[in-house]
């Protein structure tokens, strides 16, 4: 369990004492206030108590009375209050005599509150430090002893040289305090030999020397030593400079934990970004690969897709002419004429395979063209499915406009367009595709009686298809990317009375 500092507040200002009292409950002290000596004395006698805050004048006597008994008696430690600057002599005894401190009640007392809630803290937070004094003189090291221990600290005497070095060997210390003059080893040597091991560089020293020369303090100070103190010397002064230097050493440890513990995390860090970095190349490079794959493949389906059709007229032509043969009834002329359509639509398969493997590159294929040629090159590599279809095509061209693009690729725009036209009105009774050719624009048109609304918005998307194991969906998609993407222009969809109307538009580039 916990233990709980009892405090016995003597202060005969009610306001000091009261608001005193509530600062020192809330840092979980157990607080009982006295505001006379007698009061005091009373509460004195009847049981012990770890702190003693005095106020050195009291309306009925002075504080310092009390003193002489508490001390030998108890393990008590004392804080003194006091109104005036008291003389100077009183105050270096009463610090001889170990209180912890010596407060002057300022105009502001809320601040000299603070003071001493300051000390409470110090007090209550810190873990006992360890503190080695090498000192030959008994006295001295009685009287730091008796100084240091009430302030909560742990002190090792030595009174060799050689003896504290060895101590330093086998345990941790938080400070030390050195007297130069020293029976065996001089100060400046054990200074060195201190600084000699890597352990013990930080530690800090307090030099303790009779004489104070301007020649030794400089030697000693560059010998390793952190501060310098004269003897004897005043017990105030010494409590000040063994807590500065003993924070001192707890930041500096702290600061080094915390730089090493830094290290670490950044070379934890280096490393996890490391491996992230390796992963993140390797799963680019999964994507790469797969995208490559991807593009690939809706190449080959494209590809495919635009093969199609002349590939049936092959093989529909081999067929015919098969059976020519078989039948014995051809003539040389007619065979000829379809071996020239195979060729046709075999140099067609062909360009369509460079065509469609440039076709991310920007520039490549541009050409000087209009949609007059273009039309009638879709017409030679459809002219036999509009035959066997028995379609009658219908084609107005009302100007000619030179247009600077890709001819071939948008010729399988334009034959797509024919194709789903004619897969259309398959089924109607007459069957009629007209296209009208005017400058930049092409107007393609069918009586198949349109697109159903309900897909309208749908049938330029990949692989959207109402025509089951007979079509991908691919026909508008990649039509659209040619018209649109490639080269800039517009393919739109409207419906009218007979049926669909698609339009090229590239009067805009
Ligand atoms: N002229 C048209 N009249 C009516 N519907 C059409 C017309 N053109 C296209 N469509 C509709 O748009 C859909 C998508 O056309 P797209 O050319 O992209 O694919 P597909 O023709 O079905 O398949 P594939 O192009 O592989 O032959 C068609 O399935 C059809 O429903
Ligand atoms: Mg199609």
């Amino acid at each position: 369990m916990k233990q709980v500092f009892e405090v016995l507040l003597i202060e005969d200002s009610k306001t000091i004492n009261n608001i005193l009292s509530k600062r020192l409950e809330e840092l979980g002290l157990k607080v009982t206030q006295a505001f006379t000596l007698k009061e005091a004395e009373d509460k004195l006698n009847q049981k012990n108590y770890d702190f003693l805050i005095l106020d050195l004048h009291l309306p009925d006597g002075e504080g310092i009375d009390l003193l002489g008994s508490i001390q030998t008696i108890t393990e008590t430690k004392i804080i003194v209050l006091t109104s005036t600057a008291d003389d100077e002599s009183l105050r270096q005894e009463l610090f001889n005599r170990g209180i912890l401190d010596y407060i002057i009640k300022d105009q502001n007392f809320l601040y000299s509150v603070e003071e001493v809630i300051k000390i409470f803290e110090h007090f209550l937070s810190r873990k006992k430090k360890d503190i080695l004094i090498i000192d030959d003189s008994k006295f001295v090291v009685r009287q730091v002893k008796r100084i240091l221990e009430t302030r909560n600290y742990n002190v090792d005497g030595a009174y060799t040289g050689k003896d504290g070095l060895e101590l330093l060997e086998k345990k941790e210390y938080e400070l030390i305090i050195l007297d130069i003059e020293l029976p065996d080893l001089h100060g400046l040597e054990i200074l060195k030999k201190i600084r000699e091991k890597p352990y013990l560089i930080y530690l800090p020293i307090i030099v303790l020397s009779g004489s104070n020369t301007p020649g030794l303090v400089r030697k000693i100070l560059k010998s390793g030593a952190n501060d310098y103190i004269k003897k004897p010397f005043v017990a105030e002064e010494f409590i000040l400079k063994v807590d500065f230097w003993i924070d001192y050493f707890e930041q500096q440890m702290q600061l080094k934990r915390k730089t090493v513990e830094l290290q670490r995390l950044n070379e934890k860090l280096e490393q996890i970004v490391k491996v992230e970095v390796a992963k993140n190349v390797e799963q680019e490079k999964m994507l790469l690969a797969q995208s490559r794959l991807a593009a690939m493949g809706e190449l080959i389906a494209i590809i495919a897709h635009q093969w199609r059709q002349p590939l049936n007229v092959i093989s529909t032509i081999a067929n015919n002419v098969k059976i020519w043969l078989e039948l014995k009834e051809y003539d040389i002329e007619k065979i000829k004429e379809n071996c020239e359509h195979i060729l046709r639509q075999i140099n067609y398969l062909d360009t369509t395979i460079e065509d469609f493997r440039n076709f991310f590159k920007p520039q490549k294929n541009i050409v000087k063209t209009d949609f007059g040629k273009i039309v009638q090159k879709a017409v030679e590599i459809l002219e036999h499915l509009l035959y066997v279809k028995d379609i009658e095509l219908d084609i107005e061209k009302k100007s000619i406009k030179e247009l600077k693009t890709y001819e071939n690729d948008l010729l399988q725009a334009v034959i797509n367009i024919i194709k789903n036209a004619v897969d259309a009105i398959e089924n109607k009774r007459v069957r009629k595709i007209k296209i009208l050719i005017d400058g930049c624009k092409l107007e393609i048109a069918d009586n198949g009686g349109g697109v159903p609304s309900k897909i309208i918005k749908k049938i330029f998307e990949p692989y959207f298809s109402t025509k089951g194991e007979k079509g991908t969906g691919l026909g508008l998609y990649l039509s659209k990317l040619i018209v649109e993407e490639k080269c800039k222009g517009k393919l739109e969809l409207r419906n009218e009375k007979d049926g669909a109307v698609f339009t090229i538009n590239l009067c805009k580039n």
